[in-house]
């Protein structure tokens, strides 16, 4: 946690999951000079968050609450950065041929069951009045409108699932304060371990710390009415 003076920086606190990521470390180490105290928290911090374990979300909610108290500040921010494309579990599909269940299970396991149950623990922590952000950092390939090439099935369909996910809780949360705001974030192509093994040449692969800077800015400029919007690193709406 990095707690500084409130004078000059935005009102309350901002909390990243996922910061043990290459883009969420970035956005991490970015909110710390805007906000007064940045939380983070994923697999390695105390307490952990492992979407494995929904007990751990809950342990965590808990501790963030715990803080908002002791600091007397409010959670304004809320930026979920978790995500998964390759590893142990297995590879983004080519071909239906090469659909698998257990990578399926493990793709929507990480990228749309983790980050609803995030919404349960951790969106009732935001203020019922004025502003706050809650921003999960989905993917432009999880647009149904926008895919015209088709593959990485698993992928594809968990941020979509994640994209209505976000669009449903962004009306629940309206209904709960009129001022907040919940969006569904495309970072672009950034230099982290997810996206190495197919970083192609000519493809527009940003640094982290680059990339975190821009969804900052964007998430600085939000209003209420991009509330439930799937919104890229230069602000623009994409299609659903
Ligand atoms: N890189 C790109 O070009 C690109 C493009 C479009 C969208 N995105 C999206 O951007 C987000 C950040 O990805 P990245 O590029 O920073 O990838 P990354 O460096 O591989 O980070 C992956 C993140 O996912 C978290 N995670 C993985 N398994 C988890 C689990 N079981 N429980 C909880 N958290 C888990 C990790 O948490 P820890 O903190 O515990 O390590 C880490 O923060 C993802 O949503 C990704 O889909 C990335």
């Amino acid at each position: 946690m990095d707690a500084r003076s409130t004078r000059d920086r935005a009102p309350g606190l901002a909390l990243v999951i996922g910061a043990g990521g290459g883009l969420g470390a970035a956005l991490a180490d970015g909110l710390s000079g805007a906000y007064p105290a940045v939380l983070r928290l994923g697999r390695t911090t105390a307490p952990t968050i492992d979407y494995m374990d929904e007990t751990s979300l809950k342990t965590a909610a808990d501790w963030v609450a715990a803080q908002c108290a002791g600091l007397q500040l409010e959670l304004r921010l809320l930026v979920v950065a978790s995500g998964f494309l390759h590893g142990a579990q297995g590879q983004p599909e080519c071909s239906w041929a090469n659909l698998d269940a257990d990578y399926l299970s493990h793709v929507f396991r990480i990228n749309a069951i983790g980050p609803a149950l995030v919404m349960k623990h951790f969106l009732p922590l935001l203020p019922r009045q004025g502003r706050c952000v809650a921003g999960f950092v989905s993917a432009r390939v999880g647009s149904i409108g926008d895919n015209t090439l088709g593959g990485w099935y698993g992928y594809r369909a968990s941020k979509a699932a994640l994209n209505q996910l976000v669009k449903t809780a962004s009306i629940e949360m309206r209904r709960r304060n009129k001022d907040g705001i919940c969006v569904a974030l495309h970072p672009g192509t950034v230099d982290t371990p997810l996206s190495q093994p197919f970083a192609k040449t000519g493809l527009a692969v940003r640094p982290a710390p680059e990339a975190a800077a821009e969804l900052q800015a964007v998430l600085a400029a939000l209003t209420p009415a991009d509330t439930g919007t799937l919104v890229d690193y230069r602000g623009q709406q994409l299609p659903w």
